[in-house]
């Protein structure tokens, strides 16, 4: 007998939709098939309605401190936001303090979101110190306890963030080894800083200026030459936020080219251009890399048409409105990181129904995509013997989004207004109904921490 039977739906994957019914027992996928007469506990009408596998967000930030200033969102209510918008499995980082160890430094957040996330999660490591080296030989345990990823920066250097090149050449080439992607956020550090300092000398201190500091050409160079390391290294890697055109450029020629190389965007660059940081509430925009011209806007939309973006994830990294405003004098001080694990997948979507991309490309992107990049087999795809990861998704429904219906914790988004086409009706996270028409339904401590499998983005 069957927990769930979902009745005359259409599953859309990346390779086409087809019309299903499937049915659910213990939180998997048992049966997929046309006219299944099985028995369940529950049935589910589906028709008229999209049945798809839950998204995959590879890039949140959630109980993060940025600068001494807490993220609004936690284990609990970023997950909560993200059950309610049709994403079933968050990717967090855990950073690696000076010293500490890999496995060390994942264990620490896995016992904090451990009892606290609604969907299940796992973390890319953000490694910051290799211990003169040391740390590579670490790297071999790490993707054997199911940490397949790693962050490094290029940037974030007076935060200790950042990676000198060297190390960052000898991680790509040990990660690769064992089957561990390598993700980076690609921006010059120096020229950013250089720029930083001559605008506020003259008094440049809006929102607009955390936009000029780091335009297209200073995140460009830092993605053209990490794409170029990887190329001339033979390794994979895995671009994360990349917003500008000229970036992707590199990344589409290396592809061209048959290399490993992948980039990630972000929905606030594809729905939003510079402009925003000339608004009165530009603050609330301000996230780095920040949101590039509308040249670069239109060129990640051709990437995702066209297969050289593939993925799309949030970078959700709330703050709230008094925390952000405290940047109002200068934008040095306005905490990095915008409010979007609950709109991504909807608006991807909506996008889709536009005709932006097809619905097909929305799963592969949001779903697909990132579960096998990041070793996630039993996501991203509606098939049997995968976890019943799934979203209910009514094309006709009309959203626009407003804070209240949102379900983070912070008190705004910068999605306000928008006006969607189609809204999960229904959200199921391994076959526990999380998200019911408008309503969380699901609870702390359903998700579960995922042990990753290495190769994905060889495979
Ligand atoms: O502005 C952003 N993206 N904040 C989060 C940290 C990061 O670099 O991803
Ligand atoms: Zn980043
Ligand atoms: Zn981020």
């Amino acid at each position: 007998m069957l927990d769930i039977l979902f009745k005359r739906g259409t599953v859309v994957a990346p390779s086409g939709r087809f019309r299903a019914d499937v049915g659910v027992r213990d939180g998997r996928i048992a049966l997929l098939g046309e006219d299944l007469g099985a028995e369940a506990g529950e049935l589910v009408d589906a028709g008229g309605k999209y049945i798809l596998p839950g998204a995959v967000d590879a890039h949140v930030h959630l109980s993060m401190i940025s600068n001494g200033v807490p993220t609004a969102d936690d284990y609990f209510t970023g997950t909560r936001a993200a059950a309610c918008g049709g994403t079933t499995t968050v990717i967090d980082y855990a950073a690696q303090r000076k010293g500490q160890g890999i496995l060390e430094s994942v264990g620490a957040r896995i016992d904090m979101a451990r009892g606290q996330a609604c969907v299940d999660y796992a973390f890319h490591c953000i490694l910051t110190d290799l211990h003169g080296g040391a740390l590579l030989d670490e790297f071999g345990a790490a993707a054997a306890a199911g940490i397949t990823s790693f962050k490094c920066f290029t940037v974030y250097k007076r935060e200790g963030l950042m990676m000198a090149d060297g190390d960052l050449s000898r991680v790509l080439v040990a990660a690769a080894r064992h089957g561990i992607l390598t993700n980076v956020h690609a921006e010059n550090a120096d020229l950013l800083y250089s720029r930083v300092a001559s605008f506020l000398a003259d008094g440049k201190t809006s929102a607009w200026y955390h936009y000029l500091s780091r335009p297209e050409f200073v995140e460009a160079e830092a993605d053209r030459r990490v794409v170029h390391w990887a190329k001339a290294l033979g390794v994979p890697v895995y671009l994360v936020h990349l917003a500008c055109a000229e970036g992707l450029e590199a990344v589409a020629e290396a592809r061209g080219q048959g290399f490993p190389v992948y980039a990630e965007t972000c929905p606030q660059y594809l729905a939003f251009d510079s402009e925003v940081y000339k608004r009165p509430d530009g603050a609330n925009f301000v996230c780095s890399p920040p949101i590039k011209g509308a040249a670069s806007r239109e060129a990640l939309w051709r990437g995702l048409r066209t297969g050289s973006v593939s993925t799309v994830a949030t970078d959700h990294c709330p703050f709230t409105l008094a925390q952000k405003a405290v940047g109002h004098g200068n934008f040095v001080d306005i905490p990095n990181g915008c409010p979007g694990v609950e709109t991504m997948y909807p608006y991807m979507l909506s996008a889709a129904q536009a005709g932006k991309i097809s619905l097909e490309k929305a799963v592969e992107v949001c779903a697909a995509n990132p579960a096998r990049l990041f070793g996630l087999p039993t996501k991203g795809a509606v098939a049997p013997g995968l976890d019943a990861d799934l979203v209910l998704y009514d094309p006709d429904a009309h959203v626009t989004v407003t804070q209240t219906l949102m379900h983070s914790s912070t008190d705004h988004t910068i999605w306000e207004g928008l006006s969607l086409t189609g809204y999960p009706e229904r959200v199921y996270a391994r076959g526990a109904l999380v998200f019911d028409r408008g309503r969380f339904t699901g609870h702390a401590g359903h998700g579960v921490y995922c042990k990753r499998v290495p190769g994905g983005a060889l495979r």
